[in-house]
């Protein structure tokens, strides 16, 4: 089977999308199912590119052992062919999205928390560690749900619609 493969997206690419790739590699990792999922995140702007992430998701993901390399970029025509699902964090991202999709997309597109009532994701950049923290966790959470559906083929790369 190939791998299920999954862009997070957020703004800037330095806050939640990291913390949501850093909270799915580390589950994966823990669970053996590597080989069944590839992750990586973007931004819908460019203004970090270039960027590590922000200092304070460094160190929230270095407390939960979920540090992976990364290096901030914008999401590219590319990547909606290239990847199964493209999960924002907000209603903005998810505009953006659509805004820059190819006419060629083969993604599916929807908010991270699209299947658990659609609410946005706290975006810490604008707030204290403490909220990044409080991000992390919650981001870490809806990929442990996604992780479930897609290991029972709800929402695979063929889908079961
Ligand atoms: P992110 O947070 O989208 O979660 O990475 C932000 C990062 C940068 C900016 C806004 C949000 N900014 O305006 O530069």
């Amino acid at each position: 089977m190939p791998p299920i493969r999954v862009l997070f997206v957020c703004l800037g690419n330095i806050c939640r999308s990291p913390l949501a790739e850093g909270a799915a590699r580390k589950l994966v990792r823990e669970r053996g199912l590597e080989h069944r999922f590839r992750f990586d995140s973007a931004g819908t702007a460019g203004y970090h590119e270039g960027e590590p992430y922000d200092p304070r998701v460094r160190k929230v993901l270095a407390d939960h052992g979920a540090l992976f390399p990364h290096t901030a970029r914008r999401i590219t025509a590319e990547d909606y062919r290239a990847f199964d699902w493209i999960l924002g964090m907000d209603e903005a991202n998810l505009r953006d999205l659509q805004r820059l999709a190819p006419p060629d997309a083969a993604a599916r597109i929807a908010l991270v928390t699209e299947p658990w009532g659609g609410g946005r994701v706290t975006d810490p950049y604008y707030a204290d560690d403490w909220a990044c923290e409080q991000t992390y966790l919650e981001l870490e959470d809806l990929v442990a749900r996604w992780l479930e559906r897609w290991a029972h083929d709800e929402d695979g790369p063929e889908g079961a619609a």
